[in-house]
This record gives C-alpha cells, sequence and structure tokens, in this order.
C-alpha cells in the first residue's frame, strides 16, 4: 500500500515499462550523473553516425568567471537529425509504417503518410530548396500552421543544414518581421490560409504585410514559397508578389524524390526558436545537432514509455518548442506513429479529441493544463461518450497543474489507469527535465516528480546558496545536459546574462520551486517578469511596449493575475494622454486591445485594463509591481510596506478605478 494522495504505477503498464521500478529508475539516474560518458555514449551509439565522437563526449563552462559559458556534446561527431528521423527508419524496413496521421480543422475522413512517404516529400523540399542556394548554415524562417508540411519543412531544412526559425502562424506581421529581421532568412516557407475552429484566415496576407515590414526595415526576402491549403480560398484569392513568391507544388513537384543528406558537425546549429524574455524583444534561443537528437529522442522513449505499436498524441503545435521536441524530432527519432490535428480541441464541440482518441487509438496523449481545464468546464458526459479504452500514459506541460485538473484528467479522462506524466520543462531546455517516468515513478497529483536521467536540480535562496533536503527557492541546473540550449542567436553576451549570471556557476532557469522530504520538485511559476498565458510565455516588457506604441497611451505596466482556465491572465494598468478622463469613454479599450493583438497577436490580449492615473513608483521612478501584483489579483489587504512610493496616493485613485 501506498501513502494517501499518492498514486503508484499501475503493476501491468510498469511489467513492460522501459525502466520498471523506483530501484531501477535510481540505479539510471546515479549512472547519468556518475558516468555521463558512458551513459549519453550508451544511448548515441544507438543512432547513424557518418563519424563517431571522440573522447571526451562532453565539455562545459557554466561559470563566466572561468570564461565564456560554453557546452558542446558528442564532440568530433558527424551526423544528421534527417536521417536520423526518417531515413534510418526507411532502411530499416520501416518506410511503410505510418508516420502522420493528419486530421483537418473540419470532421472528414483525415489522411496518413508513411515513413516512405515523408521521406520522399522532404528530399523534394529540399532539393529545391538547395536550387535557390539555401544550404549549410542558411536561415529560413516557416510561418505554417499544423499541417504535415510543417514538420516536413522543418526535416528539409535539418537534411542539409539550413537552421530553421519557426514561428507559430498565430503571432502578428509585426512580430514576424521581427523575428525576420533578427535572423535574416533568404526564404520564407508558407502557407495561403489556414481554417482554426470556425475561422478562416488568410496567412499569406500576414506573410505579405510581415515581409513588406521587414523589408522596411532593411530585410528583404528574396523567396517565399507558400503550401497551397484547398480547405481555405481558392488560389486565385491568394495575395501575390511574382519575383518572390513560388506554389510549393509547383517548387518541388519535379523535384527528385531523394537527396543526399549533409553531414554536420555534432554542434552544428540546428534551429533557433524564439520566446520571450522579462526584457527586450523575444530572444532566439539555439539549439545544436546531436545532443538535441540524443536529448529529445531519449526523453520522448522513456516519459511516454514508447513502444512501437503505439499511438501518439501531442496537440501542441510546431510554433513552439512542444512541437519541435515532441512533434516533429522526438517522436520521429523514435519512427513513432502520431496524430497531427490541425484544429482546436473545442470545436465543432468538446467532444472532438475524445473522439480523436478514439478514432486513432490514441495510446499516448500530451496535451497542457489549460486545455484540460477547458473540456473538463464542459462537463464529464461528453468525454464519457467515448471509449477512451486505448489510452494508456498521459502527459502534461506548460504550467503547474492544478489539483484539481490533474484529478480530471486522471479520473475521467483516464479511468485512473492512465499515470500522468507532469513534465517540467522549457524551449531552452530543449527536453524534458523534471518529470516522472509512467512505469517507476509514483506520482503526486501537482508534482513533476523527479529530475531526467543526467539532469541535476538544485535549490538556491536569494542568496545563491544551495538548500538542502526538503526546501523552497530559485530552481537551478547545476551541470550540462545534451539537449540544452548553446546560445542566444547573435547575441552569446544576453546569453550568459539571462542564465548564468544571475547564480554563479548554474543555469538559472527563471522558475521557483519547492522540494520536498522525498525529493519530488513541485514548481511554484515564473519568478522573473514573464506571465504564463495557457502555457506559452509572453514578456510584460512586450505587452507594455506594444501598448504604448498605442497613441493614447502614455504608460502602461503588466503584471499576471490569477485565471481560471490560461493559468494566469495579462492585467495591464494604462496611464492615458493628457485629456482623458479616468474613465475614458468605451472605445479606448478597445482600440488599446486592438493595438496589442496587431503589435504581437491575440494570444497577447490583455484580460484586464485597469485605468491608471498614476503608477506606484519609488522616489527613483522605479514601477512597484509587487503592488500592482497584488492589486490585479485582488490582495490589496496585503500590500506591504508602501513606504518607499513617491506618492502614497496613487494606489488609493488605482483601488477606486478597480472595474471602470
Ligand atoms: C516555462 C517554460 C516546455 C514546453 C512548454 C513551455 C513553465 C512548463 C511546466 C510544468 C510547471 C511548467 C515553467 C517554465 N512550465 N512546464 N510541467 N510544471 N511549470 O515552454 O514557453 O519555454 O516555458 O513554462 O515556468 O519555465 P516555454
Amino acid at each position: 500500500m501506498s501513502a494517501p494522495g499518492i498514486h503508484p504505477p499501475p503493476a501491468d503498464l510498469a511489467k513492460s515499462a522501459h525502466v520498471s521500478s523506483e530501484k531501477q529508475y535510481d540505479e539510471l539516474y546515479k549512472q547519468s550523473i556518475e558516468e555521463p560518458e558512458k551513459f549519453w555514449g550508451n544511448i548515441a551509439s544507438t543512432f547513424h553516425w557518418n563519424k563517431r565522437w571522440s573522447s571526451p563526449v562532453t565539455r562545459s563552462n557554466f561559470d563566466m568567471n572561468k570564461g565564456p559559458i560554453k557546452i558542446e556534446w558528442f564532440i568530433g561527431g558527424e551526423t544528421n537529425l534527417c536521417h536520423n528521423a526518417v531515413d534510418r527508419h526507411v532502411n530499416n524496413g520501416l518506410g511503410g509504417k505510418v508516420a502522420f496521421l493528419y486530421e483537418g480543422n473540419d470532421i472528414g475522413p483525415g489522411s496518413q503518410m508513411t515513413y516512405g512517404e515523408v521521406l520522399e516529400r522532404v528530399c523534394k523540399l529540399a532539393n529545391y530548396l538547395k536550387s535557390i542556394g539555401v544550404g549549410k548554415g542558411s536561415d529560413v524562417t516557416i510561418y505554417m500552421p499544423m499541417i504535415p508540411e510543417l514538420p516536413i519543412a522543418m526535416l528539409a531544412c535539418a537534411r542539409i543544414g539550413a537552421v530553421h526559425s519557426v514561428v507559430f502562424a498565430g503571432f502578428s506581421a509585426e512580430s514576424l518581421a521581427g523575428r525576420v529581421l533578427d535572423s535574416r532568412p533568404d526564404v520564407v516557407l508558407t502557407c495561403s490560409g489556414v481554417k482554426r475552429g470556425p475561422k478562416t484566415l488568410s496567412l499569406k496576407g500576414i506573410v505579405d504585410d510581415g515581409l513588406k515590414r521587414a523589408a522596411d526595415g532593411g530585410h528583404k526576402v528574396g523567396h517565399c514559397v507558400v503550401y497551397h491549403h484547398r480547405d481555405c480560398m481558392p488560389q486565385s484569392e491568394v495575395p501575390w508578389t511574382d519575383d518572390r513568391d513560388t506554389w510549393w507544388h509547383d517548387a518541388v513537384e519535379h523535384q527528385p524524390a531523394s537527396c543526399d543528406v549533409t553531414w554536420l558537425d555534432a554542434e552544428a546549429p540546428l534551429f533557433k526558436l524564439y520566446t520571450s524574455g522579462s526584457t527586450g524583444k523575444p530572444k532566439g534561443v539555439q539549439h545544436s545537432q546531436a545532443g538535441y537528437m540524443v536529448g529529445s529522442a531519449t526523453t520522448f522513449k522513456y516519459v511516454f514509455d514508447y513502444h512501437d505499436d503505439d499511438v501518439y498524441w501531442c496537440t501542441a503545435d510546431c510554433g513552439w518548442i512542444t512541437g519541435h521536441s515532441y512533434v516533429t524530432y522526438g517522436p520521429m527519432l523514435n519512427a513513432a506513429t502520431q496524430v497531427i490535428f490541425e484544429g482546436v480541441p473545442t470545436y465543432p464541440t468538446a467532444g472532438r479529441p475524445w473522439e480523436i482518441v478514439d478514432k486513432y487509438k490514441v495510446s499516448l496523449l500530451y496535451t497542457a493544463p489549460t486545455a484540460i481545464r477547458s473540456l473538463m468546464a464542459k462537463g464529464n458526459d461528453i468525454v464519457k461518450k467515448a471509449s477512451r479504452k486505448s489510452l494508456r500514459i498521459l502527459g502534461t506541460v506548460g504550467e503547474p497543474i492544478n489539483v484539481e485538473a490533474w484529478k480530471w484528467y486522471n479520473e475521467v479522462v483516464g479511468d485512473k489507469r492512465c499515470p500522468i506524466v507532469d513534465t517540467w520543462w522549457q524551449t531552452e531546455t530543449g527536453a524534458h527535465m523534471i518529470t516522472p517516468l509512467p512505469g517507476a515513478t509514483p506520482l503526486k497529483p501537482g508534482s513533476a516528480t523527479k529530475p531526467f536521467f543526467g539532469v541535476v536540480p538544485a535549490v538556491l535562496n536569494e542568496q545563491g546558496k544551495e538548500l538542502e533536503g526538503a526546501a523552497e527557492g530559485y530552481l537551478v541546473i547545476k551541470q550540462a545536459w545534451p539537449s540544452m540550449l548553446r546560445t542566444l542567436a547573435g547575441d552569446q553576451e544576453r546569453f550568459e546574462k539571462t542564465y548564468f549570471e544571475h547564480f554563479k556557476g548554474f543555469y538559472f532557469t527563471g522558475d521557483g520551486c519547492k522540494r520536498d522530504e522525498d525529493g519530488y520538485y513541485w514548481l511554484t511559476g515564473r519568478v522573473d517578469d514573464v506571465i504564463n498565458v495557457s502555457g506559452h510565455r509572453i514578456g510584460t516588457a512586450e505587452v507594455e511596449g506594444a501598448l504604448t506604441t498605442c497613441h493614447l497611451c502614455t504608460e502602461a505596466a503588466v503584471v499576471p493575475v490569477e485565471h481560471p482556465i490560461k493559468g494566469q491572465g495579462i492585467y495591464a494598468f494604462v496611464s492615458l494622454m493628457e485629456g482623458h478622463d479616468y474613465p475614458p469613454e468605451a472605445n479606448v479599450r478597445k482600440e488599446l486591445i486592438d493595438t496589442v493583438r496587431r503589435v504581437i497577436g491575440p494570444i497577447a490580449t490583455p484580460d484586464c485594463i485597469h485605468w491608471a492615473p498614476g503608477l506606484p513608483k519609488t522616489r527613483s521612478g522605479k514601477i512597484m509591481r509587487r503592488i500592482l501584483r497584488k492589486i490585479a489579483n485582488k490582495e490589496e489587504d496585503s500590500l506591504g510596506d508602501t513606504s518607499t512610493l513617491a506618492d502614497p496616493s496613487v494606489v488609493e485613485t488605482l483601488l477606486s478605478l478597480r472595474g471602470k
């Protein structure tokens, strides 16, 4: 018997699991930490290398006092991710295995694509890209919806050594332009349009606007390759620029169906992915070939206890890191069959996810607490209508999962049969870091449990002192792991400042955590100025910057607010130009919100705008966000010390404007 509130792994699942007991986990973990060369060397040997790595396997420096931060894995090796994720399986007789089970936005028959077919499509696109001058080290921006061509585009880049930067197709033209201006690609891959739920969006229109802005900003993109999405507008209605745009089908159709892979140094860059930080513009997190390959594949295998006959479905979009590591790379490196779903979970009804589970006999489901909460709100009947008997393991990612949602996922979705893997990780970590192994780890609802192989977490106090045993503080990582970021694109200085300056000698995660007496980790959320909205990171400074581009706004301060579905919502305090009353006319709010949607994208839409004739500032002019957080979360009874405010009366004024 186990202690109350603890969920041991189901016995039958444990029996056939890759890791089937706590003891086995402990042994493997110990080896991964004490003998990383041997541990990761053994795993890496199961991949294809054009040239094997030499000794040492890894070298790293986490201490700025000792020189530049540098991380290397599988030093001297040469490999190719696309080869390992596709060709290797086809060469091993798995060409006929289904790679993608594609389910469109609207209910329909769906379609399938085998590993053999993926290889052919990847090769054709790679050949076309080569024909327009893309090669080793070229940057390619991808702005596409969740259709099979999105992972295919990523793999085609990886095949020829081009560095992809996928921009989530929900970001605005201006956000796209910012990313294009940062990585300066000659080629952009996109799609005519997309249907999301009942809405049709012209992606190409957004891309045209984005590329015009980029050109005005000093970077002209030479080629824009457009996949035609037949479910959207007719081809003739897609906006077009003749000397730049090419239809994907025209470009790739006549290309040869094979294409030699480009062998790449283990440390060659694989991709950049822009993510929000506490300050400044989004930063290009850069990952490299071999370490990322080994990390994403190994975590996929162990964390989802992947077996050959599993059907896997991750609901994330490839525009985020989850889609990179756990749609494109991790599953495909394991030759998994997976569902690619283009739509939204509540369209046409909230029964859609469970219908998809039954339709494709999904055994491994990976989603986010925000999706779980929104489906939970629709009631249990709609879930119970589906059989869900194919489900084996449930995963969650993106933010701490509240106990209520955990229980619902466990009891209602999984009928108490399926372990929940609550996976803590980040864009920067590339792969799962703290997570249960479903056949080995007893679960505590709300805890991401224990570190994955090779991951050495520590909890520090404010002064940077490492705390032992049960403790609460800042979560850091003590030594390099294979899939960690290597730098921020074009900005090594910001890389070192962001992750290695705060606590010397450690990688700083930006998260707070508790560790209990059993060594289980409980993530408590971001400790920096980053808001986690539905599992997506939004920088407060970015939203403030967007608000102040509106001619009505003089100053803005943005803080997180608790939100029942999204986890955190965006709460903006806004000061207006001279001459406005507080509260102002109704259209002012709308104009501010529209500005944010236009500048960043709908995901950054403020949930609340609180009028602020003045903001609480110190005498030196620094905004006291602590006070604003309290006001936003209706905790003004515990404002704490306000004596350092330049003008304490602003707090009263703010409170009088709540809800106005
Ligand atoms: C931040 C990273 C990693 C893919 C999705 C988000 C939060 C992520 C968990 C979890 C508690 C979590 C952290 C982290 N987070 N997963 N299982 N439990 N918090 O990637 O956009 O890079 O965000 O998401 O705060 O730092 P990301």
